[in-house]
């Protein structure tokens, strides 16, 4: 569906400079994207929403210029060049000239700002590729004079393409990628947002302390773990265990029924690390510290009857899921029980955010 830009609208690019500028945020998955297609076409749908404080800024200035070619001319995070980086980013804007064509007579120069903290170990990739894909829609806007309606939706297909996760991270609320019978409208291709009748509104109080238990790089990649999905002896009983539990968990939600939500929260991040263990190679992304993180988590709901979750990426840090509600009893449990098993007792405040923000100009 994005194809449809003929090859006559390059020649109709007149000169033009500028700058645009997007906040966007991290996201974290309920239920869990894991085995990919090329391009990052999922196995199977995921269902997550984005993070408050854990954002990525990019500034973009551009200049088109008929008789030039694409140059990615500057790349920096936080002030510092990144030639590792700047490669990637040149490799994955080269590749989207087809269904941008005015990049092909562009010079590029972007400067990117994280929050995250440096060390966190966490992945920074879904805040970056959204952010990155938002400014590219913003661009094609400037130069055509007008947002299309199809804005976010193009910028979330764009995101895709740099890394799955991040096609989730141009929308607020609750967000699903993949195709599913139980979301109509919904697509591979790009991630759509839950309406707000879909959404009960105890979950814009959602809470998520990060529990940074390694910060350390992984030894396995995310794109390696969703290769070995192919072959995996589980591969089809995972398909159908994410669709069941996104039917629940898109019913939970709807509901306000927290408890269905955190299980299926819980339910998915032991999967994930269970389908990692059992791959061909298997591998480990746990810490000793993960296991004994949840097993407080889980006394502690047991001993309260509060309704504190956690969920995981493919990394050893824990996402602790609670309502706002319950910040003050949950607050003291870090920091007297839990922050005692992070590196250097880090973690990270997060809640549910608002999306990203267009900064315009002035960034
Ligand atoms: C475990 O989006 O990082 O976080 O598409 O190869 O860039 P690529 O992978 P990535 O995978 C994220 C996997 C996950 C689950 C999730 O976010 O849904």
């Amino acid at each position: 569906m994005m194809k449809q830009r003929s090859d006559n609208e390059k020649s109709v690019f007149k000169a033009a400079q500028g700058s645009v500028s997007w906040k966007s945020p991290a996201n974290i998955a309920i239920v869990k994207y894991w085995g990919k297609y090329p391009v990052q076409l999922p196995m199977n749908p995921s269902l997550s929403f984005v993070l408050k404080n854990s954002v990525v800024k990019i500034r973009m200035d551009y200049d088109i210029n008929p008789a030039d070619h694409f140059t990615l001319a500057h790349f920096s995070i936080n002030g510092n060049q990144n030639d590792a980086f700047k490669k990637r980013i040149t490799a994955y804007l080269e590749g989207l000239t087809e269904h941008f064509p005015f990049l092909q007579h562009t010079r590029l120069r972007i400067e990117s700002t994280s929050t995250f903290p440096h060390s966190a170990g966490i992945a920074s990739s879904a805040a970056a590729f959204s952010a990155l894909a938002l400014c590219l829609c913003s661009i094609e806007a400037e130069i055509r004079s007008g947002k299309s309606v199809e804005f976010f939706r193009k910028a979330s297909f764009m995101a895709r393409l740099g890394s799955g996760s991040a096609c989730r991270s141009v929308y607020d609320g609750m967000v699903v990628w993949g195709k599913t019978p139980y979301l109509p409208g919904s697509s591979d291709e790009y991630a759509v947002r839950l309406d707000d009748q879909s959404v009960h509104p105890d979950f814009f109080s959602l809470r998520d302390a990060i529990l940074i238990v390694d910060s350390r790089q992984k030894k396995v990649s995310s794109s390696e773990g969703h290769a070995l999905m192919h072959q995996h002896p589980y591969r089809s009983a995972r398909k159908n265990q994410a669709e069941n539990n996104l039917k629940r968990l898109l019913n939970a939600v709807k509901e306000g029924d927290f408890h269905t939500f955190g299980e299926i929260a819980e339910n998915e991040a032991l999967s994930l690390h269970s389908l990692m263990m059992s791959s061909d190679p298997g591998y480990t992304l746990m810490h000793p510290n993960s296991l004994r993180l949840i097993e407080k988590i889980r006394d502690f709901r047991r001993e309260t009857n509060i309704p504190l979750y956690f969920t995981m990426d493919a990394g050893p840090n824990i996402h602790l899921l609670y309502p706002k509600e319950y910040s003050d009893r949950v607050v003291p449990l870090i920091r007297d029980e839990l922050a005692e098993r992070c590196e250097d007792r880090e973690w990270i405040d997060d809640a549910m955010g608002r999306g990203p923000v267009n900064l315009g100009k002035e960034a």
